[in-house]
């Protein structure tokens, strides 16, 4: 079986990243035949500085590698470097219902954010197609909000399938249920674009700085409080042991559950989980030469799937 998604270089990586996406990626690498890339082409839809766009795509592929993505069992790799998934899109797209896109949601809150309506941001989605059905992938994992993206690639690929004959296999996409999306320090869905996040690779006072800003209410220490309407409670419930968890609903429920105390466990807590991924990413930036050469090696693997669906795609719409 192989797994094989994305992420965009478009920010500061955060924990809704990690437990929506990076975490899930590297424990598949286990079971599945792993296929993970930088979506710098995507990308482009937002950022349009260059030396940004360099040190955010470095960003991502030091973070896979140092959250324990394994180069050896598992493919990574830019998306840039393979040109025929730039190909393929052009073939899905012939085929692509311009309504189709236009259900999509992502879209239409992009440009709500204010993201220039640009033709690459609408047809987006059929690049993210191309990226899926290009190394023939089983499964396709991502957070919630991806969700949509992964049934039209499906809806492309039939059609394109129901045309000019078996061609594409059809991806599963695969969610972590239980922590569909992260809350944000706000309540909200964390996402860099709301300034909500707490962030993976920054220092130890970044992090208690991020987490003491989570919004809780006014409720005094001493009253009982539901542990699952609670901002601080639901990030802290994502890092914390078993037994901690349980007592600490019990606190939340009986009264005398501080907000204080619980952010700066929380801080503890997200420092403890990520101090040796923060050392390996600091050794990877000292050595960005080899960062390149996985990248280099992890194309090259990953050109030869794609070259083979290509090529059956290209012969099945009569490209001579
Ligand atoms: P952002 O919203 O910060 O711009 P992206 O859209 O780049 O994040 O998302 C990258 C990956 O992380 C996607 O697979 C997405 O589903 C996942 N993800 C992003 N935010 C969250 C969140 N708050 N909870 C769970 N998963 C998330
Ligand atoms: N659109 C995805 C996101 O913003 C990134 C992405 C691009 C992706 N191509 C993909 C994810 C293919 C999974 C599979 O998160």
């Amino acid at each position: 079986m192989r797994a094989l998604s994305g992420i965009q270089p478009s920010g500061e990586l955060h924990i809704g990243n990690y437990f929506g996406a990076l975490k899930q990626f590297i424990a598949l690498q286990d079971q599945h035949e792993g296929y993970y890339f930088v979506a710098n082409y995507h990308a482009l839809t937002t950022t349009r500085d260059a030396a940004v766009m360099r040190e955010q795509t470095l960003h991502v592929a030091k973070a896979f590698l140092a959250l324990g993505l394994d180069p050896q069992r598992s493919i990574l790799f830019l998306q840039s470097d393979i040109p025929e998934v730039t190909e393929l899109t052009w073939l899905l797209s012939s085929v692509t219902p311009m309504g189709l896109l236009e259900r999509c949601h992502a879209y239409k809150e992009k440009v709500a954010q204010g993201v220039s309506a640009d033709t690459g941001l609408f047809i987006y989605p059929v690049l993210m197609a191309a990226d899926i059905l290009i190394y023939d992938s089983d499964v396709v994992p991502v957070g919630q909000d991806q969700k949509q993206h992964v049934e039209v690639t499906r809806d492309m690929a039939a059609k394109f399938n129901h045309t000019y004959g078996e061609v594409f296999k059809l991806p599963e996409p695969y969610i972590l249920r239980d922590v569909a999306t992260v809350p944000g320090t706000d309540g909200g869905k964390m996402s860099k674009s709301y300034g909500n996040t707490i962030d993976i690779f920054v220092d130890e006072q970044t992090t208690r700085k991020q987490v003491m800003g989570v919004v809780t209410d006014s409720t005094p220490v001493e009253a009982p409080k539901d542990p699952d309407n609670c901002n601080i409670f639901n990030i802290f419930r994502l890092f914390a042991p078993e037994d901690e968890l349980e007592a600490t609903r019990e606190l939340y429920l009986k009264g005398g559950a501080a907000y204080g105390e619980m952010k700066k466990r929380t801080v503890d807590l997200i420092n403890e989980h990520f101090a040796a991924a923060r050392e390996r990413y600091a050794e990877l930036s000292a050595n960005p030469d080899e960062v390149r050469e996985i990248l280099r090696d992890g194309a090259a693997r990953a050109r030869v799937a794609a070259k083979a669906t290509l090529q059956r795609a290209r012969e099945a719409c009569g490209m001579i």
